[in-house]
């Protein structure tokens, strides 16, 4: 039995934590060790840094429910949801990209039919967002699941605003024959990530801008196909290169083009001017139905 040095510590402690089974996990924790030994010995951690660390982790975890996952936009601030939504999703050039899922989205939002308004007269500039989705060949996918949630034109989701206790701004619509969909909402604001807790706190001691730029999320599933969890977000908008999640990808910027009133992209009409924004999500095949090697 070696007894412990500054040395050799990270090596046995290395060693303690290979016996985790599965491999995978022995793996990961070795790793862990490493690193985080690595990261003291690299900043020479006092004692009382390494404490207020443990509080920080402490209040993170205390402030988290099943409405707040702190740890999540810990995650996110720091650039490894992003990280790892980029590891886990290499998909070929020409498939839209993926992006932060982020803590909003809610299972079992209402399916509704192509154009339908899911505004609900929620407030806002009327937008029309439509297009297709496609396969990899460019071949047009019916009957394609979009899930779509998004901020309100004040920049808040309902689970912000105690006044709202309904799902709102958030539907399913399926692609028709063609591959078309047409959502029918309003245009959303860039918005500011949950300021009050330890990630605010911390966030407040840097010059980091905690906004996030206008943007519509997305996240489309279909048979034969990865999942797609992605965004649109509105060219132009504030905020675009400093978002605070690291969510923003040029190829997921797109115009928000003023229309006069008139005829709508659904073929109906509008008293009033609106928003249009065309978008052609490219859907990545699953691993082994047909991606290139
Ligand atoms: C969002 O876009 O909904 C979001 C993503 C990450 C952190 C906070 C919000
Ligand atoms: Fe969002």
């Amino acid at each position: 039995m070696a007894f412990v040095t500054e040395e050799n510590l990270t090596a046995l402690a290395e060693k303690r934590w290979a016996t985790a089974a599965p491999p995978r996990l022995a793996e990961l924790t070795t790793a862990l060790v490493r690193h985080l030994h690595a990261f003291a010995r690299e900043v020479r951690l006092t004692e009382d840094e390494w404490l207020a660390a443990v509080e920080w982790l402490a209040a993170t975890g205390r402030i988290s429910d099943d409405k707040r996952q702190e740890f999540i936009l810990a995650s996110d601030v720091l650039g490894l949801s992003t990280l790892v939504v980029q590891l886990n999703n290499r998909f070929e050039p020409e498939a839209t990209p993926a992006t932060v899922l982020g803590p909003f989205h809610i299972d079992g939002s209402p399916t509704v039919p192509y154009a339908h308004d899911m505004s609900d007269g929620v407030e806002g500039t009327p937008l029309y967002v439509t297009g297709r989705v496609l396969g990899l060949d460019g071949v047009p996918l019916p009957d394609v699941v979009l899930d779509v949630w998004q901020a309100d034109a004040d920049g808040a989701y309902e689970s912000q605003l105690p006044e709202v206790d309904e799902a709102r701004l958030r539907a399913k619509y399926r692609t028709r024959e063609d591959g078309s969909y047409c959502v029918r909402t309003i245009a959303p604001r860039g918005y500011a990530i949950p300021m009050d807790g330890p990630v605010g706190d911390l966030i407040a001691r840097t010059a980091i801008s905690h906004f996030r730029p206008a943007h519509i999320h997305f996240l489309i599933e279909h048979p034969g196909h990865e999942r797609l969890v992605t965004h649109l977000f509105q060219q132009g908008s504030e905020y675009l290169d400093s978002d605070v999640v690291f969510g923003t990808k040029d190829r997921l910027v797109v115009e928000f083009t003023e229309r006069p009133a008139g005829r709508t992209p659904d073929g109906g009409e509008s008293r009033t001017p609106y928003l249009q924004a065309e978008f052609d999500f490219v859907l990545q095949p699953s691993a082994g139905a047909g991606s290139r090697p």
